[in-house]
């Protein structure tokens, strides 16, 4: 089975009396373990679709399989559950609660879902060892860098150890140093975990971290593209 499968996916805006159409007959297939990069100009549609796969928007037409189940055919509350448990969210800045501690942030899927705190204790020391922010646990976002933000950003994403993690331009705001770490902590967690990861880049070498690359254009899918050679750790 597919984890994420995607049918004739059209999306259009409408601005005041206007229509555009942003996505047409998009279709692609997404397996397990995959990681794949969606590129293509600016305004080509590139976070749209993200947010349609995450459920964050909705298409004008189609179809979107989650490990099978179609996301128009969930109720609002089981879309809300998959949505939190099933899939990781990572932005471009970071979109941490500024007077949060690090810990408080990482913990905030859990707190919002209202699960027992104390069990996550071991599984909080594992994800800050993971990105390697033990010693800045008590500390806020504002203390921290750009890539550090970043990666408590990714923390959160990965609480409810997520199927699939949907990145919009995750280093888009970084260096290109610190982008390459952030990459390298993805690639990580996509062959220590299994983790499906759908990122969106404009940068063509944090591509080839992945397996796969989509190239959109004008709302259609110029090239998909199979990464022969990705870049290994
Ligand atoms: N809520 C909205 N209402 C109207 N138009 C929208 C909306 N969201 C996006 N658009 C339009 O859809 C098009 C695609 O936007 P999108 O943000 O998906 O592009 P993108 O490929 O992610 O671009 P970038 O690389 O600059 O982030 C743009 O023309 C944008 O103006
Ligand atoms: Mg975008």
């Amino acid at each position: 089975m597919n984890t994420i499968e995607v049918i004739n996916l059209k999306k259009d805006f409408s601005i005041g009396k206007e229509s555009i159409s942003v996505l047409k007959e998009i279709s692609f297939n997404i397996q397990k373990e995959d990681f794949v990069s969606i590129m293509g100009p600016s305004g080509c549609g590139k976070s749209t679709l993200l947010y349609i796969l995450g459920g964050l928007d909705k298409p004008t037409d189609g179809v979107i399989k989650v490990n099978g189940k179609d996301l128009n055919k969930l109720s609002e509350k089981q879309k809300s559950i998959m949505k939190r448990r099933e899939m990781g969210f990572v932005f471009q800045f970071y979109n941490l609660v500024p007077n949060l501690s690090v810990e408080d942030n990482i913990l905030l899927p859990i707190i919002l879902d209202k699960k027992g705190l104390k069990k996550y204790k071991k599984k909080l020391d594992d994800i800050l060892d993971i990105i390697e922010l033990n010693n800045k646990r008590k500390n806020t976002p504002r203390e921290l860098s750009g890539g550090q933000q970043q990666r408590v950003a990714i923390a959160r994403a990965l609480v409810f150890e997520p199927e699939i993690i949907l990145a919009d331009e995750p280093i888009g705001n970084l260096d290109s140093k610190t982008g390459t770490e952030i990459m390298k902590l993805f690639k990580e967690i996509n062959k220590e975990f299994k983790t499906t990861i759908v990122q969106v880049t404009h940068s063509e070498e944090s591509a080839y971290y992945g397996n796969k690359i989509i190239r959109l254009k004008d709302g259609v899918i110029l090239r998909e593209e199979v990464v022969k050679e990705s870049i290994r750790l």
